[in-house]
């Protein structure tokens, strides 16, 4: 099995961005966290990151020929782009989406995601751990288990 992890905008800045919010840990920290749990799982994990929208809707085309599901933190995008919920839904595989904080209980512009109700599961305010638990759900959902 093959997954991809798209992370969004302003995510590389992790582990110096808010860090009262978002923690300490990097990206790199988290991709490899992610890779590590993915060679437990027998599952290839492929990691991207962009902060352009057009480069993200590009490559979730792509990688959809390749992958069997997405993990995906969509950032800011989470709460103003119909286009990258249209790209998910277009890829036509499961993916959970994720969020290092608890967007629910932030400012109420983060309370609305046009992503979640196409999303296979939702995970939120785990930090780092969040996207761990979202691996394994996405895989029981691939595997049917
Ligand atoms: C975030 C929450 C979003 O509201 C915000 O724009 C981010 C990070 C999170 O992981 O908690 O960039 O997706």
């Amino acid at each position: 099995m093959r997954i991809a992890l798209i992370h969004g905008p302003n995510l590389r800045l992790l582990g110096r961005r808010e860090p009262d919010v978002y923690g300490t840990a990097t990206l790199e920290d988290i991709n490899g966290a992610v890779e590590s749990l993915g060679s437990e799982l027998g599952v290839e994990v492929e990691t991207f990151q962009s902060n352009s929208e057009g480069a993200i809707l590009d490559f979730l085309e792509d990688a959809s020929q390749r992958v069997d599901g997405f993990l995906i933190n969509p950032a800011g995008l989470t709460h103003t782009s119909v286009a990258l919920r249209d790209g998910l839904v277009g890829a036509g595989l499961p993916f959970v989406e994720v969020h290092l904080s608890n967007t629910t209980a932030r400012e109420r512009f983060r309370h609305h995601s046009y992503i979640s109700p196409v999303a296979a599961g939702v995970v939120l305010g785990f930090g780092p751990q969040g996207y761990l638990l979202a691996l394994r759900g996405l895989v029981a959902r691939i595997t049917g288990e």
